[in-house]
């Protein structure tokens, strides 16, 4: 019987996931890094006649992808948490089988929430540039940034990321922790974080987090209005998908100071191009969506990967379904 075909769309997608989809299975990798322009036709040329897809957050997993594919094409992961990049009514209406990597980031992403937080705040990126530039001033009232200790947080979206983000603060002295979502969760109890609505979260917070999937119920859910009811001294974070934030309304609102910073890992669209008007903002702290990036992190979002197709090609439930 001759193997099944995964096609890897990546070919950073590291070796540790390549050898365990190559002891069982016949792999193609798409010889190319997500952000070339050459990925996607090169993708739209393999894709013919794969059992499985192993996917990245970078491209959107389309019906025309899915019909290129074939009617054999039985499971796809995406080598990611988020889900906003992949139509999911497509892959379901086709009865195809969906994963993705959940979970096994929540500490590295925790860990880049809190860079972004401490930069932003202290005014790493103003202090990089007076540095780099020879233009370093020195003064009792230079370069002052918010403090923490006593401040309230407020994290949108208490998954997985949120929980690992307060149980990092709880060593910084916050005086409260708030949350907002869909639905109460069981956790915050013992995390001692209180669920309040999200107009109350923004109006309240001296840091707000927004650590929640892009879905059609959060796009743009910080817009001109959402920033203007915050606070003046407000850092907002995103770690979760550039589509949550009205960039333009954040441009207006940090240059005006209407919030004190913000530090962003994920943004639209990615990369950004260097001329965007966000960069230019010495109190807007950006980093290029390196939130899970670590050995260790995206090792274990490979094996899950590799393991979801493999499962699902032998009719098994994936280790992390979709649907
Ligand atoms: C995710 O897994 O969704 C992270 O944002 C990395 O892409």
């Amino acid at each position: 019987m001759s193997l099944k075909k995964v096609l890897v769309v990546n070919r950073a997608f590291p070796a540790v996931g390549i050898d365990l989809l190559k002891a069982k299975v016949n792999v193609k990798v798409v010889p190319y890094l997500d952000h070339e322009p050459e990925s996607i036709p090169e993708i739209k040329k393999y894709v013919n006649g794969s059992d499985a897809l192993v996917w990245n957050t970078r491209h959107r997993l389309t019906g025309e992808i899915l019909d290129l594919a074939g009617p054999q094409l039985k499971a796809v992961t995406t080598n990611s948490s988020g889900i906003d990049h992949i139509d999911v009514a497509e892959v379901t209406k086709r009865g195809i089988r969906l994963g993705n990597t959940p979970n096994v980031l929540n500490e590295a992403v925790a860990d880049i929430t809190l860079g972004l937080l401490i930069g932003a705040a202290r005014r790493f990126k103003e202090g990089i540039r007076e540095l780099e530039s020879g233009n370093w001033k020195y003064g009792v009232n230079g370069m002052l940034g918010q403090d923490i200790a006593g401040s309230t947080v407020g994290i949108v979206g208490f998954g997985g990321i949120g929980q690992s983000v307060v149980k990092r603060l709880k060593g910084f002295n916050v005086a409260k922790f708030i949350y907002s979502g869909r639905s109460d969760k069981p956790e915050a109890k013992e995390l001692n974080v209180e669920r309040v609505p999200q107009e109350q979260l923004l109006k309240e917070s001296d840091y707000v987090i927004l650590s929640c999937p892009l879905t059609e119920q959060t796009k743009n859910m910080i817009n001109a209005n959402s920033l203007k009811a915050m606070k003046k001294n407000c850092v907002l974070i995103n770690i979760g998908r550039g589509g949550l934030v009205d960039q333009e309304a954040l441009y207006t609102a940090l240059k005006e100071g209407d919030i004190f910073a913000a530090g962003l890992d994920v943004m639209i669209p990615e990369p950004l191009p260097k001329d965007h008007p966000l960069i230019s903002l010495p109190n807007c702290f950006i980093i290029p969506h390196m939130g899970s990036a670590t050995f260790e992190t995206r090792n274990a979002m490979a094996v899950i990967s590799a393991n979801n197709v493999l499962l699902a090609l032998e009719d098994k439930p994936m280790q992390y379904p979709i649907c």
